[in-house]
């Protein structure tokens, strides 16, 4: 009787620092999509307005994101981190360098196919009701149009 009691307890509490680990990992993974939301959102309308200096500074906060992204196990049975580097990552690196030195309509075309990749790993995720979708509307008290 006795060691059965100790078995149940250890595994229960077990189980309950499992549950807190995995809300814990709930948190970062919603806390991040809405940063990877927001940056992406500024990081386009730097480039509708051209502004290649902004636009570099917003690809390099997403790029901190989508480390994080990358560092996130698991969330329902889905490895994020692997999906995240296979998907988002590589395309994210393509914008990085077209921002370098390509013309804006491919850099355009380049931050359009990141975003399909948003969505595609929210297909992939059984979240494909999560539909990204770029605006050129500005919400923030910000001018994103180039200093010169
Ligand atoms: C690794 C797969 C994956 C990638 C890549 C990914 N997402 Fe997500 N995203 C998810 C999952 C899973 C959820 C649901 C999280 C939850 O249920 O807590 C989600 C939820 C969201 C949400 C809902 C949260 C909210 O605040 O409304 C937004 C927005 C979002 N993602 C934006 C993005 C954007 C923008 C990108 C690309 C720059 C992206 N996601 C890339 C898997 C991904």
């Amino acid at each position: 009787m006795y060691k059965p009691s100790i078995l149940l307890t250890t595994s229960l509490a077990a189980l309950i620092s499992l549950t807190a680990n995995a809300s814990d990992d709930d948190r970062e993974l919603i806390d991040n999509m809405r940063l990877l939301q927001y940056f992406s959102h500024k990081a386009s309308l730097s480039i509708d307005a051209r502004n290649r200096e902004l636009a570099d500074f917003y690809v390099h906060e997403l790029e901190e994101a989508v480390e994080e992204t990358g560092s996130i196990e698991s969330y329902d049975g889905h490895a994020i981190g692997e999906l995240s580097s296979a998907m988002l990552r590589p395309m994210l690196e393509s914008l990085e360098q077209a921002l370098d030195d390509a013309e804006w309509s491919d850099i355009s075309q380049a931050f359009d196919t990141m975003i399909q990749s948003c969505n595609s790993c929210h297909q992939a995720t059984e979240h494909g009701y999560i539909r990204i979708q770029r605006s050129s509307e500005n919400p923030w008290m910000q001018d994103f149009s180039p200093l010169n």
